[in-house]
């Protein structure tokens, strides 16, 4: 049988996170990367040397010269919208990091123009590819501890550290602080573990950061549209990191800590469970992008989506902002927000 043409991806940004695509895109069958910009070049050769891929400066003639079936998108936030675009001009399928945009209507831009041309969008919303959400997941929809009634969700990450690239800490670059950056992730943990879409939220945060204009801290109540009670407490000050997420159920409790594992409680104290080994997050999210290109099908976590979290977390900062609780209901005017599904 005559093996598929291999895809090929082009990544836009040499930082952080780079590299994790690209050992991903290495790893998964039917497709590998072939060229890698970054505004900083020198960034973007050391990549290019250590991957073997082609080297550019400037996206825009990267997309254009080398005609991607994929552009990976790994760029400060404000330019997620303007380097989506330009990629899906080229005709190119995107793997885009989250958050999505820098507001809904960034993201309607994005998802309009991806429905003209006919192309794939993916946000990067890794929680759901990690191994032991998988199974924590499993355990909510399994029933098994009766009905799921509450989550806390807790991170703590010192935000301000002199290794965090500048525009992280302007808003006008980032769409926001910790809930932007981590809170974002937060929103899309607990509405893809719940099956369930947030409905109404309450916010409070602080600026106490000693750089930029970002908020450092969130605390914030949610109520689902299943009626589970959700809260998220998020702070960047000094600390002791922490990433915990308890799911509380009528018979039981789990205690899931994304990357390290996860724990059960029917009454005693938490025990482990077994989580099944699995590629890694980013492994996973490739072999989804990919099967759905070549099946000519959303992925399973479809920008409809990712705008949803976006448009929760304009309503926490409104929240925040106004001392009111906002309700998404009467916020969500856009068709594709109507057509979230939960992936
Ligand atoms: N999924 C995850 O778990 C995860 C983890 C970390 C970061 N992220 C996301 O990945 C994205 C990138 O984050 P990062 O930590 O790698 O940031 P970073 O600042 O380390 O990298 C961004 C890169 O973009 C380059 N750049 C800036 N403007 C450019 C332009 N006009 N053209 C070309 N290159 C330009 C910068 O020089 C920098 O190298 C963000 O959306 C972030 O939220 C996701």
């Amino acid at each position: 049988m005559q093996q598929p043409q291999e895809l090929r991806a082009a990544l836009l940004g040499a930082g952080i996170i780079a590299s994790s695509h690209l050992e991903a895109i290495a790893s998964v069958g039917g497709v590998s990367a072939c060229a890698v910009a970054d505004l900083d070049q020198s960034k973007a050769d050391e990549l290019a040397q250590q991957f073997g891929l082609r080297s550019y400066s400037d996206y825009r003639t990267m997309l254009r010269e080398e005609q991607p079936d994929i552009a990976v998108i790994a760029l400060p936030h404000f330019l997620h919208k303007e380097a989506s675009l330009a990629a899906i001009a080229e005709g190119a399928h995107l793997m885009l990091e989250k958050p999505m945009a820098l507001s809904t209507l960034e993201c309607d831009e994005i998802i309009g123009a991806a429905q003209r041309a006919n192309v794939r969008v993916m946000v990067g919303h890794t929680q759901h590819y990690i191994a032991e959400n998988i199974e924590a997941r499993a355990w909510v929809r399994s029933g098994k501890l009766g009905p799921l009634i509450m989550i806390q969700d807790n991170r703590h990450l010192p935000y301000y550290r002199p290794s965090r690239p500048a525009w992280f800490l302007d808003k006008a670059l980032s769409g926001g602080g910790i809930l932007a950056n981590l809170g974002t992730h937060s929103i899309d943990k607990i509405q893809w573990l719940t099956d369930s879409s947030v409905a109404r939220v309450s916010a409070a945060t602080s600026y106490y950061g000693d750089r930029g204009n970002v908020e450092g801290s969130g605390m914030i109540y949610l109520r689902l549209q299943s009626g589970i009670a959700a809260t998220i407490v998020q702070s960047g000050y000094p600390g002791e990191i922490r990433d915990e997420t308890e799911l509380i159920f009528a018979e039981g409790m789990l205690k899931l800590a994304t990357g390290r594992g996860l724990w059960i409680s029917r009454g005693g104290p938490y025990e482990p469970l077994p989580v099944p080994a699995t590629a890694t997050p980013f492994e996973r999210q490739y072999h989804e992008l990919t099967t759905a290109i070549r099946e000519g099908r959303e992925t399973d976590c479809p920008p409809a989506y990712a705008r949803g979290v976006i448009g929760v977390l304009e309503a926490v900062y409104r929240a925040a902002e106004t001392g009111e609780e906002q309700s998404l209901e009467l916020l969500s005017d856009s068709p594709s927000t109507q057509r979230e599904e939960y992936c």
